[in-house]
């Protein structure tokens, strides 16, 4: 019997890594159905090739499930930190409700294989670097809490249903994959700020805190190429197995302080950038490294894009393409 996946609904399509991921999907031949309902996505985002549906992932997905799919890979969902604090029921609502709506609906029509979207919040303030997925989970926001709770139910479902189950903890992601990139209305990601000063969209950056227990004195994250990310996505599906839910950390296992980062920005744009010492950003760990160890050893993942430079580059060429000519 050929075990391959083949269709596949990609919730969140017309979103940032959701779009490159689905763009990714086609060009290796599977049939992709994306589905976005567009509040934080763009339509234009959907990659040739997909078939759109302009819907949620509960009540849409669901009839869309009828139809018969191999697989969902599921990106759609609330996502700022902030928001989640202050607005904690669209975040429960939004992600967890909708979630359990998903896996019951992939349930009940034979959809076997499931990829997550889940995140480095889970894991709050480590008691150590870098992170590994056996270390504890004690999310430290709204956000990082609803993830968490989806985990759990994904694993119910593997454990009690069959369900093949992956999810992937992502650190920051960065970088673009041509007209695929990040513009979000609400811009709060460190990156794409800060090229917003070369863009003429702002005239300078505010570095949250400086006094932090690391090198330079500021925030320490690990950047993850967005494609590295998509391929990782990729492999994860293909290596799923029925019954059972994996967990996968994505970074680099490398750390790069926000001033680094600036100066990163600085040198790919060739603009001063000016910057400022803001005060700390409350919730914010002093460092956030992954430990990638599982999948690379499990999936056989690598990260092409490393480099913080091709990361930012590729960044800017698309703030840039998006720019009034
Ligand atoms: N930062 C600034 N100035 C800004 C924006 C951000 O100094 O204008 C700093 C932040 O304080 C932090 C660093 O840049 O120290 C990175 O901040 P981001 O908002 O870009 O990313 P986070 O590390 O806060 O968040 C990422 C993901 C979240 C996920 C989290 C896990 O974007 O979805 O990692 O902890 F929840």
């Amino acid at each position: 019997m050929n075990n391959t996946p083949k269709k596949l609904l990609v919730t969140g399509g017309a979103g940032y890594i959701g779009s490159v991921c689905a763009a990714r999907l086609v060009e290796s031949g599977y049939e992709v159905v994306v589905l976005d309902d567009l509040s934080t996505g763009h339509a234009d985002a959907v990659p040739d090739g997909c078939r759109f549906v302009e819907g949620d992932a509960a009540e849409t997905a669901a009839s869309l499930l009828a139809e018969g799919f191999d697989g969902v890979l599921h990106f759609a969902a609330k996502s700022l930190v902030g928001e989640s604090m202050q607005y904690p029921a669209k975040y429960w609502n939004g992600n967890v409700l909708v979630s359990l709506q998903l896996l019951e609906a992939m349930r009940k029509h034979g959809t076997p294989r499931l990829v997550f979207s889940s995140t480095a919040a889970v894991y709050g303030q480590p008691d150590e670097v870098p992170i590994a997925e056996s270390a504890p989970t004690r999310p430290t926001n709204t956000y990082g809490a609803t993830k968490l709770a989806i985990d759990h139910a994904i694993t119910s479902y593997a454990a009690a249903h069959g369900l093949a189950a992956a999810s992937l903890r992502y650190f920051n992601v960065a970088g673009a994959y041509g007209r695929f990139g990040e513009r979000h209305t609400t811009e709060t990601h460190l990156i794409p700020i800060v090229l917003q000063v070369p863009a003429g969209d702002r005239q300078q950056v505010q570095i949250y805190g400086d006094d932090y227990p690391t090198e330079d004195g500021t925030c320490v994250r690990d950047y993850i190429h967005v494609t590295d990310l998509a391929d990782a996505h990729l492999l994860a599906l293909e290596h799923t197995t029925p019954g059972a839910h994996r967990i996968y950390n994505l970074g680099n296992g490398t750390g790069f302080s926000n001033k680094h980062v600036v100066d990163t920005c600085r040198a790919v744009t060739g603009h001063p950038i000016p910057a400022v010492t803001a005060d700390r950003r409350g919730g914010d760990p002093a460092v956030l490294v992954a430990s990638s160890e599982r999948a690379r050893t499990e999936l056989g993942w690598k990260p092409e894009r490393a480099n913080l430079d091709d990361m930012v580059a590729d960044a800017w060429a698309f703030t840039q393409s998006r720019q009034p000519a």
